[in-house]
């Protein structure tokens, strides 16, 4: 009942007899209706409602807090090797940090088709020995690994392009940018 007093008290300075008055601070927001007695009323059953909030809005937050520090992302984009009825390639597009992850589990991870048929039940699980994972880098080659000793002996005759993709880094963790991969360029049609 203090409180209810209290608002009984400053609504009387207020007019007309209903009003609505908000106030703030950093960690709240308050809003309050004041309801005024007429002069001649001697009944106490009037009501007051009163609620708080917490403030959703960003001015509410600490303002010391630092911004989250964030690492350089890689982009990826995987095109298809059938088209569609328009005549255009499916694209997958991810994005990954750089130079955390080898592009075969990126592709895995983000239920990119990597292998063909035979790869698929007879691939050797990353390990370099099969020569099933592969995949053509059609531009941002620069943001990757150098090709290792595997790969230049499973790609002699092959394009400069080629990866396999259980041997590719993608990103150096410092660098960013966009990488485009042909998915089974040996079977696109
Ligand atoms: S998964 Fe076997 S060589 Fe890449």
């Amino acid at each position: 009942m203090a409180a209810a007093a209290s608002f009984l008290s400053t609504s009387s300075i207020l007019h007309p007899s209903r009003s609505t008055s908000s106030t703030s601070n950093t960690r709240l927001s308050t809003r309050a209706t004041f309801f005024s007695f007429p002069n001649n009323c001697n009944k106490p059953n009037h009501t007051i409602s009163f609620s708080c909030s917490a403030d959703p809005s960003p001015s509410s937050a600490a303002s010391t807090d630092e911004p989250p520090a964030t690492k350089p992302l890689i982009e990826l984009q995987f095109i298809g090797t059938k088209p569609a009825e328009d005549g255009s390639f499916p694209v997958d597009m991810v994005s990954a940090i750089s130079g955390e992850k080898l592009l075969r589990n990126i592709m895995l991870d983000n239920n990119i088709e990597l292998y063909a048929a035979y790869g698929k039940v007879m691939n050797c699980g990353g390990g370099g020995s099969c020569g099933t994972c592969i995949v053509e880098i059609m531009e941002g080659q620069e943001l990757l690994n150098e090709r290792t000793d595997t790969e230049k002996r499973y790609f002699k005759k092959k394009p400069e392009t080629w990866r396999l993709a259980c041997q590719t880094i993608v990103g150096n963790k410092v660098n960013a940018g966009k990488v485009v991969v042909q998915r089974m360029p040996q079977w696109k049609k």
